[in-house]
């Protein structure tokens, strides 16, 4: 059983029942970059999703990260309808896995929103700024989020292709920013390494392990970030991992794997049979899809069992 000292950890000891809530991603990092292993964050669109998610790190017994952005945040009726929905469901399914609710790609007022609604953890994505700027900002949410117990993930060079209508071109980070991002005190750091956000160009010149290799001997132990999980092949995950990446986001594969799944059902007609039109048959096929795309995943990064 995970019992750290993170933040809104609630214990209700009756009898042997134990309940767990959000946990910040602190001690689920700390303890992957030192087993060689990462946690997988899995960005949510909805109650389906979320569902799908939680019962699969449950069933592998791994820890998991929930990926809020903001584009979903608004989708969802706001942050703290979030937060309802993901503690009411960690109760009513009878999670007892580690669970952080994360800020994925947060502007800073998207920050401070996502705290005060109750999330657990925070990216605040300040590439787009200077470095001074994105420092002072970074700074000012470390402090927050300390007092609250939150953990905090900031990012260096920004990740390329689209995310909530924002496009990059994925660049390398300067290992001597990241140094200085990582020494201010943030729980983990998303750098750019080449990686993108979707699907992977046919050109794609893949990650840039060098660039890691170089962010990694200056960071020390800092749990190290690999966003656009979607479609990096096996091997350079793993070696990603070697090289001390400890959280990966997916996010794009489950939604093509949910479409992929829905559409199915409906070009068989199934919707026409029976009460096949009940929403939770149509959305179940996507529901299963989504399962088998995380233990995939949650396999590949070894996460498996470490709960
Ligand atoms: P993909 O959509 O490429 O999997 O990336 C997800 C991500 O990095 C979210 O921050």
């Amino acid at each position: 059983m995970y019992l750290a000292e993170n933040v809104g950890i609630k214990i209700k000891n009756n009898g042997d029942e134990l309940k767990m809530s959000l946990v910040n991603a602190k001690e689920m990092l700390t303890k992957a970059k030192e087993g060689h292993y990462a946690v997988g964050q899995f960005n949510i669109n909805n109650l389906e999703w979320t569902k799908a998610i939680l019962l699969t790190a449950q069933e592998l017994n791994s820890p998991v990260i929930l990926g809020v952005s903001e584009g979903a945040g608004k989708y969802m009726c706001g942050y703290k309808t979030i937060v309802g929905m993901v503690e009411g469901m960690i109760e009513g399914l009878g999670i007892t896995v580690p669970v952080a609710l994360h800020l994925d790609h947060g502007s800073y007022d998207g920050a401070m929103a996502c705290i005060e609604a109750g999330f657990s953890s925070i990216m605040f994505d300040g590439s787009h700024y200077p470095i001074e700027e994105n420092i002072a900002k970074t700074k000012e949410l470390i402090a927050i989020c300390e007092e609250k117990g939150l953990s905090l993930e900031a990012e260096v060079g920004a990740i390329g292709g689209e995310e909530d209508g924002v496009v990059g071109t994925g660049e390398c980070a300067d290992p001597e920013e990241c140094k200085m991002i990582a020494d201010l005190g943030v729980t983990m750091l998303a750098a750019g390494i080449g990686n993108i956000h979707g699907k992977y160009p046919e050109n794609w010149q893949g990650l840039s392990f060098d660039t890691l290799d170089a962010i990694q001997k200056l960071t020390g132990k800092m749990p190290l970030v690999l966003h656009g999980g979607t479609g990096i092949p096996a091997d350079m995950i793993k070696k990603a991992i070697d090289l001390g990446v400890s959280k990966i986001n997916v996010n794009t594969e489950c939604q093509l794997a949910f479409s992929a799944a829905v559409r199915k059902y409906i070009e068989e007609g199934k919707d026409l049979q029976g009460k096949g039109f009940d929403p939770r048959k149509v959305l179940a096929p996507g529901v299963e899809a989504i399962k088998d795309t995380v233990k995939d995943k949650m396999t590949l990064f070894g996460s498996v069992g470490k709960a």
